[in-house]
């Protein structure tokens, strides 16, 4: 045995000079000291030798496995200032210019935001916040639309597993809660979020995009109201020279309704594939609130008036930045993202 602990001794020190880092080192570690070393077979049969040669044999194996874990230590000391050393001596070239770091920046959709909030909050708009989780009760029945009603055909909604809540399809029954929040006092409101439609995805339409409603109500507010704030909006946002057009429309929340155009910016009017040849670009649609919807809202419908719009700034940021897919701004497509 004692033969045994020798040669043992002896070729592991010797392994352990030829070591040249520190994983190298832990896989000596495993193979001579660990669970499964020889030295714990060793010891292993020490334990069944006659109770005479037992002590001697002991120690002689205790003393190999204390010569070995010292060797462990001082070659661990030794790879591990080899390392350091070796580090210091890499040269480092001061001069070389620092490496770019990637700044974030906002999405466009948020920047198209803020411009929305900058524009109407100088006229004293401020902003509202209403869930994306919605009721049907909100989203349509308050809205003028109760079940059954034709209209609600013109959103595609998605309706959760719980009955009679869905994601809301446009900012519109913000208007509700806001009226509900302010009554009876007068209101000048936007209400930025998400919207969710069960759509197509296409060029033109995606399932999730944003919308931006506005509401005022009061006393004697009028469709001529509605109209300078709409063309003070389009121009801010368009530009100072763009031509605003009102169209009527139906929306069931609003009487009358109207729908706005602004000449085309791409062609200014003259006709092209973006106007469809029009010179014309629908932007927003609006009207005053219906006087059943102000009443849902809490208001005598006799004494106050409101108007409503409702627009989609990726439809403007597209314009705007002549983007031909609204599918590039949720794909999360850096070469995309990164040019705003
Ligand atoms: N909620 C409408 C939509 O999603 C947009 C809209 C139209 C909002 C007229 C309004 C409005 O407030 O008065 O298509």
């Amino acid at each position: 045995m004692l033969e045994r602990l020798d040669q043992l001794l002896e070729r592991a020190t010797r392994e352990l000079k030829d070591l040249r880092d520190l994983a190298e080192l832990d896989e000596w570690r495993v193979k001579y000291l660990g669970k499964k070393s020889e030295l714990t077979e060793i010891f292993k049969y020490i334990g069944k030798l006659p109770g005479d040669k037992r002590p001697q044999a002991g120690k002689q194996a205790n003393q190999a496995k204390s010569t070995l874990e010292r060797a462990y230590e001082e070659r661990a000391e030794e790879l591990k200032n080899l390392q350091r050393d070796a580090l210091l001596q890499r040269r480092v070239d001061v001069t070389l210019p620092g490496r770019p770091i990637n700044v974030g920046r906002l999405h466009i959709s948020t920047k198209t935001l803020r411009t929305i909030y900058a524009i109407l909050g100088k006229m004293g708009f401020q902003v509202f916040e209403a869930p994306e989780v919605e009721t049907e009760h909100y989203n349509f029945e308050l809205l003028n639309m109760p079940a059954g009603h034709p209209a609600r055909d013109m959103w595609d909604t998605f309706y959760t597993t719980r009955e009679g809540v869905l994601l809301r399809s446009h900012t519109s029954p913000g208007q509700i809660r806001a009226m509900k929040h302010f009554c009876p006092n007068p209101i000048r409101v936007i209400l930025p979020g998400k919207c969710y439609r069960y759509e197509q995805v296409s060029f033109r339409s995606d399932f999730m995009f944003h919308q931006v409603e506005g509401l005022a109500v009061g006393r004697r507010i009028t469709l001529a109201d509605l109209k300078g704030t709409m063309i003070e909006f389009c121009r801010q946002m368009f530009g100072a020279d763009r031509k605003v057009r009102f169209r009527c429309s139906y929306f069931p929340f609003t009487e009358p309704s109207v729908e706005v155009d602004i000449d085309c910016i791409l062609c200014g009017g003259r006709g092209c594939p973006v106007c469809k040849q029009t010179g014309w670009l629908e932007i927003l649609g609006a009207g005053m609130v219906h006087p059943l919807v102000l009443e849902n809202g809490g208001y005598d419908s006799g004494v106050f008036s409101g108007y409503a719009f409702g627009l989609g700034p990726e439809r403007i940021a597209m314009l705007n930045h002549r983007i031909d897919d609204i599918r590039y701004f949720f794909s999360n497509d850096l070469r995309f993202l990164s040019q705003f």
